[in-house]
Parts: C-alpha cells; structure tokens; sequence
C-alpha cells in the first residue's frame, strides 16, 4: 500500500512538472465536448479496408473471379483441414462436422453442418477464405476456396465428383435448407406489442380474489403455511 501511495505520488510530481514545462492548456482543449472528434487515429488506408472488406453476400456480390474443383480440393482440404474436420468433412473429436446431419434439424439434438443447415453457399465460401485454417486464416487463394468449397459439396452428397464451381455457377448452387429461414419480423410484429403504453392505473374495473397460491398448491408446504403443507404425508421421511 505505502509502495502504491510513493507511485502515485511520484506520477502527480512527473504530471506536474511536465504541464509546467509546456504552455498551459485551456480545459476545454483537454475535455473535449461530446460529438467532437478525439484527434486520436488516422484515416483507414485503401488495403486495410480491402483486408476486412471481403464480404460475399448471397447473390454472389463480393466474389473474386475463380474456379476450382472436386479434386483439387480434396488434395487441398486433406492438407489444410483434415486434421480438425475429419477426412470426409465428418469432424473430429469436439472439431465441427461440415457434413452430415440431414433430417436431423427438428430433433432435440440437431446436427447443423453445411449440409444441413446453412442456407447460402455464400457463407461457406466467405467463412473458409475469411477465417480458416484455424490459426493460420487468409491463406486460400480465390481458386483455392472455389475448389475446398466444392468438395465441402461433394462431402455433404450435394454434387457429384466431376464438379466444377466458380464465380458463373455460383448461385446456382441451391442449399437445402435455403427455406428453411424465416424474414425476422420482430421489429412489426413483436416489437409494438411489448412497447405498447402500459397501464398504470385503474386498469381493470373490477378487481376481486379468484385464487389463493396456498390452494392452487403453488406455494411450497412448511410450517406455519396451510394448503401444500396438508397434503404432504407426515411421515415422508428419506430411507
Ligand atoms: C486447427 C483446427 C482447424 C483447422 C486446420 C481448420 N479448422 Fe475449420 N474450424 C475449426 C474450429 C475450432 C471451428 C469453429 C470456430 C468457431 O466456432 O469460432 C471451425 C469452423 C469451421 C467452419 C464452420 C463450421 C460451422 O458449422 O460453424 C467451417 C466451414 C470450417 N471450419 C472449414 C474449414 C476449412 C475448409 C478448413 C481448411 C482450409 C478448416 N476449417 C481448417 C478448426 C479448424
């Protein structure tokens, strides 16, 4: 404590002298008023945004020109991804599966792989060129993903092996699960009904007691309660 309270101390004398050497500032030049810019940072160059600006959107928006097939990227998912997705896409141990699970979606226990569940092969492509291989994400060329995002395809038994994707055939592709989405309307449908003005007084003419909780038995028996208590037995014990 003593040892924090010499820091701090020597940091005020520090801040002290360093105000003292330049020309005061003005509060207002210190604090600046909300809305106004900091003066921290710099415009974003052309090629930082290019580096996160890689989105492919479901109408093949965003996609480089490129082709790959089956083949090649069996060769290059075997090397790259394998190790954690299982040879045939099936997963390994707690890795994802990227195949498999078709049927399984109104179960308790659903299996969602691309197969399955993704409606858009846009997001498979976007998803693999963006972030994988784990670790060692961006790099997959164009081709490279054209080609691994066919034989996720072929895994999920949705193309056969002579298949070629590429930037024409792209949105062709249909998945099988594209309807199984809904437009999320909660803004209209939901959202006015829960933002409705509460009433807040004299809301009901009449107010009487229908139920008491002890009857309807929602109140846990114990002493000093009626209701609950009565109907347990009176001998309930654990052995
Ligand atoms: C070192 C292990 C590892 C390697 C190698 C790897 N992945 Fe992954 N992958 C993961 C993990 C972990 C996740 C889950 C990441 C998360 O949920 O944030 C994942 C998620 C995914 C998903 C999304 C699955 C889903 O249903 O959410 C896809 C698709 C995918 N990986 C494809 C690939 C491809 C293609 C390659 C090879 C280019 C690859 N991965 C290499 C570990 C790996």
């Amino acid at each position: 404590m003593l040892k924090f309270r010499n820091t701090t101390a020597l940091l005020i004398v520090l801040a002290a002298g360093t105000a003292a050497a330049e020309t005061p500032v003005a509060p207002s030049d210190v604090a600046p008023a909300a809305g106004q810019p900091l003066g921290l940072g710099r415009p974003a160059l052309p090629e930082e945004i290019a580096a996160w600006n890689l989105d492919v959107s479901p109408d093949g928006t965003g996609l480089p020109d490129g082709s790959g097939d089956v083949m090649t990227g069996e060769e290059i998912y075997l090397e790259q991804c394998a190790a954690c997705h299982g040879d045939f896409a099936e997963g390994l141990d707690n890795w994802p599966a990227l195949s498999g699970g078709e049927g399984t979606l109104d179960r308790e226990d659903p299996e969602k792989t691309i197969g399955s569940y993704w409606p858009y092969l846009s997001t498979v492509w976007d998803y693999v060129h963006r972030s994988m291989p784990f670790g060692n994400a961006q790099i997959l060329t164009p081709d490279d993903t054209y080609a691994i995002t066919a034989y996720l395809l072929y895994s999920n038994g949705l193309v056969e092996d002579d298949f070629v994707l590429s930037n024409e055939n792209f949105t062709e592709v249909q998945m099988p699960n594209a309807d199984g989405f809904i437009e999320d309307d909660r803004a209209e449908i939901e959202y006015s009904a829960f933002s409705a003005e509460p009433c807040m007084e004299n809301c009901k003419d009449n107010v009487e007691i229908t139920m008491h909780a002890s009857v309807l038995d929602v109140t846990p028996g114990g002493e000093g309660t009626e209701g609950g208590a009565e109907d347990a037995p009176a001998d309930a014990s654990l052995d």
